[in-house]
């Protein structure tokens, strides 16, 4: 048995969600059952979907109980195993949560992924060559499907998802246009991550002028767009929107604070013969493994080098979830645990 730190969600937030929501407590790790491992993080994942599931309200996926550890992915290493596939020392990436270690029945298909580090840092399987490249892979290819020479645009295009977005969009031929907060997100966007443009959102008061300094960057207009953001952003863009161009509804993070978000002007979705369509990755687990195949590549080849903000220890990560919330972060946001 192993002490262990861990995260639980303590109430639900009313609003904003504060640190108060959680609790960090310490118990000692149950003993190990037939086919189970004992995994030691090394890295947590801080994804904004998790601000979803502290609510209690209607949503894709039941909400985060009270009391029990706070759901997240992370990276680590199998330190006990009484499983025949698993050894200890192997690199594994799981749902572990937020805590140090974790006890996985590995048994379970998709419990727990083995991972090979030779080119692919650790870290990464929780950002580009994981959950959230795949979300990139998924709506760029599956839903914006673009041609090569089209014009394609991300909102928080610095960010874990929107990186991925930019190097996969490219990879395909396309002009790719961020929008992201701030000046030197912006120039790390194009500088870094090789897009052809970014519009800093944050020096436009409406959609109108932020319209504008799209037209810009997009001469041709906007053929296919993926959205992380929705609000302002998503108004802008509809502004811009081509004739039969396509958008990936992935993420309204400017609304999960529980602010509504409407939309100005759906009437362009008829006169421009739109398609806009949500999805959630998660529900196309047949596209993992060709979409991982090709993100891992590019780390490798460095055609992708996404940033990281790393936050130490355990105790850190409501902290630097909340940042996550309000753009603080820079690149994927994660916890250092060893
Ligand atoms: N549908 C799916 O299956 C799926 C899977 C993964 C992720 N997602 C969604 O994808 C989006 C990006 O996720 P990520 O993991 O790549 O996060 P991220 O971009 O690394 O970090 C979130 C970014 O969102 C922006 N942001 C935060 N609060 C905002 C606000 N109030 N208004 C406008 N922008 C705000 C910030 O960028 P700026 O500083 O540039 O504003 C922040 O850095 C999220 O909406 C997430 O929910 C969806």
């Amino acid at each position: 048995m192993t002490s262990n730190h861990i995260i639980v969600l303590d109430n639900r937030p009313q609003g904003e969600a504060t640190t108060s929501n959680f609790k960090l407590i310490t118990a000692e790790t149950p003993e190990l059952q037939d086919g189970q491992v004992l995994v030691r993080h090394h890295f947590l994942s801080l994804d904004p979907y998790m601000r979803g599931r502290m609510n209690e309200s209607k949503s894709y996926a039941v909400p985060q109980p009270l009391g029990q550890v706070m759901i997240g992915g992370t990276v680590g290493e199998i330190v006990q195993s009484l499983n025949p596939k698993f050894k200890v020392g192997d690199q594994v990436v799981g749902m572990g949560g937020w805590q140090n270690y974790s006890v996985v029945d590995a048994n379970i298909v998709g419990a727990l992924r083995k991972v090979d580090t030779t080119n692919v840092p650790l870290s990464h399987y929780l950002g580009a060559v994981g959950m959230p490249g795949v979300t990139a892979w998924y709506g760029l290819v599956k839903i914006i499907a673009p041609k090569a020479g089209e014009t394609v645009t991300v909102s928080a295009a610095s960010g874990a998802v929107g990186s991925a977005y930019g190097a996969l969009a490219k990879a395909r031929g396309c002009r790719v246009v961020g929008i992201a907060g701030g000046k030197d997100k912006c120039d790390y966007v194009v500088n870094e991550l090789g897009f052809d443009a970014c519009v800093d959102y944050k020096e436009h008061q409406d959609a109108a002028s932020l319209s504008k300094a799209l037209k810009q960057a997009c001469p041709n207009g906007i053929d296919g767009h993926f959205e992380n953001v929705g609000g302002m952003v998503l108004d802008a863009v509809m502004l811009r929107a081509n004739a039969f161009s396509r958008i990936a509804v992935c993420g309204m993070i400017a609304g999960y604070n529980g602010a509504p978000l409407p939309m100005s002007n759906p009437a362009f979705i008829l006169m421009n013969r739109m398609k806009i369509e949500g999805f959630i990755v998660s529900e196309h687990m047949e596209v993992w493994p060709e979409a991982l195949h090709e993100l891992a590549e590019m780390i490798a080849s460095g055609k992708l080098r996404p940033r990281e903000s790393v936050a130490q220890g355990l105790a850190a990560a409501p902290e630097a979830f909340l940042g996550l919330l309000k753009g603080k972060n820079f690149g994927k946001q994660l916890v250092k645990l060893v």
